[in-house]
């Protein structure tokens, strides 16, 4: 088993790179974000627990996001590669994901982090539609569909924007990533583990950047 992690703020285009890493590799994208918001849609007591949370721009405990991580894992096999996506998320995720690894034969390979400047993560977050029937992410001036709200992937027509994606909201969720998250940089540093991206560049630059530093 393989474990890799992207790192960085709200915004800085970790599912964006991620999908352009699996499309290359033999990854599995596990987002914990879009594992809670599938709960959310079909309200599992998970996704009733996380809506408040979610909707605030606040982290979900611990205790629901190592649950659900944990159930994905036990669902696969010893051969395979992991890319996780907004986890883990704080330094109790990040000691329980090393625990969970180890208990599996493996441990965390490398951890991306991705760099962006605030005013662009700012902008990218406030441009952010998403295909409601499909999921596909796109951006209002960056990577916008071939047809104005009509989705490249399956034709559908509702690209809404995010709840979490108000200013307000964007604003708390910056701040929780510096006083929650932020710290994780110095821990996979001190282990040697970290590997900067510039991920202020377009998908394709960013993408073959980490698929050159891929061990
Ligand atoms: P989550 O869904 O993980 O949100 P996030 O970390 O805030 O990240 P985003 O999904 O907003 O951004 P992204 O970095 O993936 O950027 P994207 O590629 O979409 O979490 C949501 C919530 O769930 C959290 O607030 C929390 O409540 C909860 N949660 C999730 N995981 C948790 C955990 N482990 N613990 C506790 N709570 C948890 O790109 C953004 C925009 O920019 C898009 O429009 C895209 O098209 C555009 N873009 C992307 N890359 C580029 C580029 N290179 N150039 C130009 N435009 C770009």
């Amino acid at each position: 088993m393989k474990a890799i992690i992207l790192l960085g703020a709200p915004g800085a285009g970790k599912g964006t790179l991620a999908e352009g890493v699996r499309a290359a590799t033999d990854y599995i994208h596990v987002s914990t974000g879009d594992m809670l918001r599938a709960a959310v849609k079909a309200g599992t007591p998970t996704g009733l627990e996380a809506k408040s949370y979610m909707e605030k721009g606040e982290l979900v405990p611990d205790d629901v996001i190592l649950r659900i991580v944990g159930e994905r894992l036990k669902q696969g096999t010893a051969d395979d590669k992991y890319m996780f996506d907004g986890f883990p998320r704080t330094p109790e995720q990040a000691r329980a994901l090393d625990e969970t690894l180890a208990d599996l034969g493996a441990a965390v390979n490398q951890v991306f982090l991705l760099d962006v400047p605030t005013p662009v993560i700012v902008s990218r977050l406030s441009g952010r539609r998403i295909c409601r029937n499909c999921g596909a992410v796109y951006h209002l001036v960056n990577i916008p569909p071939k047809v104005a709200g009509v989705c490249d992937q399956c034709g559908g027509t509702d690209l809404y924007q995010r709840p979490d994606d108000s200013e307000e909201t964007v604003l708390n969720r910056l701040e929780v990533y510096q006083r929650q998250t932020a710290s994780l940089i110095d821990f996979y540093e001190k282990k040697g583990l970290l590997v900067h991206i510039n991920a202020g560049t377009t998908p394709q630059e960013a993408t073959a950047e980490m698929l050159g530093k891929l061990a």
